[in-house]
């Protein structure tokens, strides 16, 4: 049976590999795929799927191929801004899409729910968090968290007004994760984009993509994933960094999340691997922020 860990002191417990339902979101991913892969995964022992109201069809196609297996997973997700030509941040805007998200997942509460890369100015106002859990208290949701990078995240972290954290944490982005995480044991961490966005995909940069900062700094990085292949290396650093007790692969693909499922219960790289990806990022990544 695929692990699960405490996620913190939420009560809530979490599979090492939860499904990052971003790329379900995409229009080009068909209905079909988008129920397989769901279903799939819940088949497998995942009990997270992480979402949010900025990821297009997501929530939506969580809420119409799990709605009928709601008690069987963790629902994380995210939202808080209005987007009226620039992002309004204000406590309705954040109720507006606690609403909204409950209506599209068709859950009568969200487990988690994230205020998304809210910026520090934001937080330091505190009216958001004092929103949060006023949501907490009328049962719209189980947790209060905060995802994010950075300074914001140190400061949501220090706060200790979050019971969840969702983090950039993988072998190019280890900044939050040597500054930040394990000062709080109490919180529950996920660790997003947990492989890197999968750079060694591309031969050449893959200029303007996505996964183009990390394909950079894994040249520079120069890791020797050995006999492994570089999802797994780059998973099981991931899903084993002290602090993370899950981490959200991103795919509209079932066979890819097994492969990561097989690759994570292998357990943790060897003390060598640990070393020489420890030993790399000293020699060139110290300064690199996380990504945000
Ligand atoms: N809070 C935030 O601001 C934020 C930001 C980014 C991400 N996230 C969350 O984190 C999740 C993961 O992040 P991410 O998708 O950006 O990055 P990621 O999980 O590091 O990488 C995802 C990429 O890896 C590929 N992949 C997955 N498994 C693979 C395998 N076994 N072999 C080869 N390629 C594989 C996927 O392609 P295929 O589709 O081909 O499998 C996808 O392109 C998202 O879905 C989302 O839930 C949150």
């Amino acid at each position: 049976m695929l692990e699960r860990r405490s996620f913190g002191s939420t009560g809530l417990d979490v599979s090492i590999v939860g499904l990052g339902a971003g790329q379900i979101g995409e229009v080009d991913v068909t209905e079909a795929e988008a129920a397989e892969v769901l279903n799939g995964a819940l088949d497998l022992g995942v009990t997270l799927v992480d979402t949010a109201a900025s990821y297009g069809l997501s929530e939506e196609r969580v809420g119409r191929h799990l709605g009928h297996r709601r008690d069987e997973f963790v629902l994380s997700t995210k939202g808080g801004p209005k987007i009226n030509g620039q992002r309004d941040w204000s406590p309705g805007s954040v109720l507006e899409s606690i609403e909204r998200s409950l209506r599209l997942t068709g859950s009568e509460r969200l487990d988690i729910f994230y205020l998304h890369s809210c910026p520090v100015e934001i937080l330091r106002r505190g009216d958001l968090q004092d929103t949060l859990d006023k949501a907490v208290d009328a049962g719209k949701i189980g947790v209060a968290g905060y995802s994010g990078d950075n300074e914001a995240l140190a400061f949501a972290v220090e706060s200790g007004r979050f019971g969840a954290i969702e983090t950039s944490v993988n072998i190019a982005d280890q900044w939050n994760l040597r500054n930040v995480l394990g000062q709080r044991p109490e919180q529950g961490v996920i660790a997003k984009r947990p492989i890197a966005n999968a750079p060694w995909r591309f031969p050449q940069r893959p200029v303007g993509n996505y996964a183009e900062l990390y394909w950079e700094r894994l040249q520079a990085l120069d890791l020797d994933p050995g006999a492994m292949d570089w999802a797994e290396f780059a998973l099981r650093f991931t899903v084993y960094a002290p602090g993370v007790h899950t981490a959200i692969v991103g795919t509209a693909k079932l066979a890819h999340l097994q492969e990561n499922i097989t690759a994570a219960s292998r357990g943790p790289l060897e003390a060598g691997a640990l070393q020489s990806i420890d030993n790399a990022w000293r020699t060139v990544g110290s300064e690199w922020p996380a990504s945000t």
